[in-house]
């Protein structure tokens, strides 16, 4: 059965785009049903559009605490019966509830090699740092921050002459290269979670 996905994005959107082209000129094994945003001028949300693809987003203000405002997401995502979360620079915390509900059915990107340079500025932690190896790590997603199991990392080298800039381009550049990658896996029922440990299935 083909899986519907559901790609949560706070902004740019450049990775679910990659995921969007790779589900164009090949096939990630499951289908892009939804698109959410917890900002309504997130590009991705245009991007989606574009693609006629269910976009929308919920301001979590209007909501007494996160939990209430996770009860609304939950329904739409029940209401499309999506299979799989991927957050594509979803810069709003998950809290238990749909953590609980989507166990090990939701991945994230991070721009960095965990558990190094974890949080939301791992590009220029890791820039700042002065660390020659930097990278990207696709995983899921338990219940603290950038920490459930790597499913796949690549590294990113960071030369001398790198401007910030630079070394930011080529991670994003990986990040659209493996992501896609990853999702494929588990639309394909190929990642086995044993504990901190994930296996990758033989095809
Ligand atoms: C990416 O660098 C991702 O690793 C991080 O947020 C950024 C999102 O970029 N979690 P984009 O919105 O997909 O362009």
């Amino acid at each position: 059965m083909r899986k519907k996905i559901a790609v949560f994005a706070s902004g740019f959107g450049s990775n679910l785009q990659a995921l969007i082209d790779f589900n164009t000129d090949g096939d990630l094994g499951g289908d892009i049903a939804l698109v959410f945003s917890n900002d309504p001028k997130a590009f991705a949300l245009k991007r989606a559009k574009k693609h006629n693809i269910r976009a929308g987003s919920i301001n979590p203000s209007g909501f007494a605490n996160r939990q209430d405002f996770e009860v609304e997401i939950l329904k739409i995502l029940k209401e499309e019966k999506i299979d799989l979360i991927v957050l594509a620079g979803y810069m709003f915390l998950l809290t238990p509830l749909i953590i609980g509900e989507y166990k090990n059915r939701i991945l994230n990107i991070h721009p960095a090699l965990l558990p190094s340079f974890k949080g939301t500025r791992g590009i220029k932690d890791a820039f700042e740092y002065g660390t020659r190896i930097s990278g990207v790590t696709v995983h899921f997603v338990d219940g603290e921050p950038d920490n459930g199991p790597i499913i796949m990392q690549a590294p990113v080298f960071i030369s001398q002459d790198d401007t910030l800039d630079e070394f930011e381009k080529k991670i994003h550049k990986v990040e659209h290269k493996i992501y896609p990658q990853a999702v494929k896996l588990f639309c394909g029922d190929k990642l086995k979670i044993e504990g901190r440990k994930v296996e990758i299935l033989p095809e």
